[in-house]
């Protein structure tokens, strides 16, 4: 086994913008009832982006900060990738612009380019970001993760539903949040759900009914071959047993407004439901009405929400609530939406909180592309130290330097090559 260990995510910093519009003020704007976006959505605030910005601003902006706190030199990337559906030019990436940050430094052996699919482009990067960590081109250095969008639409349903961020994530092994190896379900066909056919406008055509429906429908697949996967290793490794939410300490969605992800929670207690049998959980009392009931009839059927709300609801406020916090805020986020909420789990919980549990994250991009997939807390969940300020090519060549001060003020060091 030569893999490196563990790989995952080390950092991560996120932007957002500093202007928002408040969704009761863009209640009472539109003329809709009270409560529409509030509630209904699930939605407090929608942040908008200055004339100034662009898709290129914000990743300038989460990458030098990223850098900047890990303090790590900037020849110590060897892989940068950007997953975006915001398209400001057909042909050129916006990770040849990032190139520029790396400019002083003389690094032009970086890989990686641009990854569209929706909001589905920011897991891409990270899985291709992974890859490559676990293969044989692999040199020894970490790789960059940048997932951005402006998320804008059309006067009518959908607008309240905008937002705009970028996410920067710093990959490498013996991460702390470690993806699990060989724990990917996939699903992906042809949908128009939500397209950018029209390349002169930012504007996409959306049938937000289908967008739901193909959502949940991707969803449940996700899940269905990401159980079929853990079985089956639980099964080599002696165990026996159905997985199930009991097994997910947290669950993060991508969010295209929150009360999405509280139905995506609930639906996925549906899917353990549905394969229980007999001797269910207490949990699952109210729902053995709906058993029967044809699949594609339960994307649509409103007595079965309110049932599953209901059953779910103290999963959701211990498993799912506490990531919705930069979404509520903020809205959509397209591709750095699902990495906005595993930021705002983090922040809410305490690293003994985190410490050894395993969060599910399901990523969605209309058109479509999902993957439900996991991270391994370590069990040592503080934050990661990385090598100190300045370039240790100034030092001879033999050169003994200070490589990182752990918790417990201990110092390690390391030697320049000779
Ligand atoms: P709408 O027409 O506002 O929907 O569009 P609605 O009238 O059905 O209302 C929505 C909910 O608000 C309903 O709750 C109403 O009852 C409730 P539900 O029955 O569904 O539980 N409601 C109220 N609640 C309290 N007080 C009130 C009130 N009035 C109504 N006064 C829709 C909603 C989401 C369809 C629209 O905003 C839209 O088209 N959004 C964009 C598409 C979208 O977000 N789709 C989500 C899945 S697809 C996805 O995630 C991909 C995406 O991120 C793109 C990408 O991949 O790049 C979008």
């Amino acid at each position: 086994d030569t893999w490196p260990k563990d790989v995952g995510i080390l950092a991560m910093e996120v932007y957002f913008p500093a202007q928002y519009v408040d969704q009761t003020d863009l209640e009472k704007y539109n003329n809709v009832e009270a409560g529409k976006y509030t509630v209904g959505l699930g939605q407090t605030h929608m942040g908008f982006c200055s004339v100034q910005e662009d898709i290129n601003s914000l990743c300038l902006t989460v990458v030098q900060r990223l850098m900047e706190r890990t303090q790590l030199p900037w020849d110590a990337v060897g892989r940068l990738e950007v997953g975006t559906e915001t398209i400001i030019d057909k042909s050129k990436a916006v990770k040849t612009v990032l190139m520029e940050l790396f400019q002083d430094s003389g690094n032009t052996d970086i890989e990686g380019i641009d990854t569209t699919n929706a909001c589905y482009g920011g897991t891409a990067s990270l899985f291709n970001a992974a890859n490559w960590m676990e293969s044989s081109y692999w040199d020894g250095r970490y790789a960059l993760v940048v997932c951005g969008d402006i998320a804008v639409y059309p006067n009518g349903n959908a607008r309240p539903t905008g937002g705009a961020g970028a996410v920067a994530m710093l990959i490498g092994p013996k991460a702390p949040l470690a993806l699990e190896q060989g724990l990917r379900g996939t699903h992906m066909e042809n949908a128009y759900d939500f397209y950018k056919p029209n390349l002169a406008s930012e504007y996409p055509m959306v049938d937000g009914k289908l967008s739901i429906q193909c959502y949940l429908r991707a969803l449940d697949r996700c899940y269905t071959s990401y159980r079929q996967k853990i079985q089956k290793q639980w099964k080599q490794a002696g165990i026996d047993r159905p997985f199930t939410l009991d097994d997910l300490q947290y669950m993060i969605f991508h969010t295209p407004f929150c009360k999405m992800v509280q139905k995506s929670l609930a639906r996925l207690m549906f899917n353990d439901f549905r394969s229980s049998s007999g001797d269910t959980h207490a949990l699952y009392q109210g729902l053995e009405a709906f058993r029967e009931l044809k699949l594609e009839d339960t994307y649509t059927n409103k007595d079965l929400d309110k049932a599953l709300l209901k059953a779910s609801l103290d999963t959701f406020n211990k498993k799912t609530k506490a990531s919705l916090y930069l979404s509520t805020h903020n809205g959509n986020m397209y591709t750095s939406s699902l990495y906005g909420c595993l930021a705002s789990l983090l922040s809410h919980h305490s690293a003994q909180d985190l410490a050894g549990s395993r969060i599910g994250a399901f990523s969605y991009g209309s058109g479509l592309a999902a993957s439900l997939f996991s991270f391994r807390v370590s069990q040592d969940a503080s934050p990661v130290n990385f090598s100190p300020p300045g370039d240790t090519n100034n030092l001879f060549p033999g050169t003994w330097y200070l490589e990182r001060v752990d918790e417990m003020h201990r110092r390690k060091y390391a030697r320049r090559p000779i």
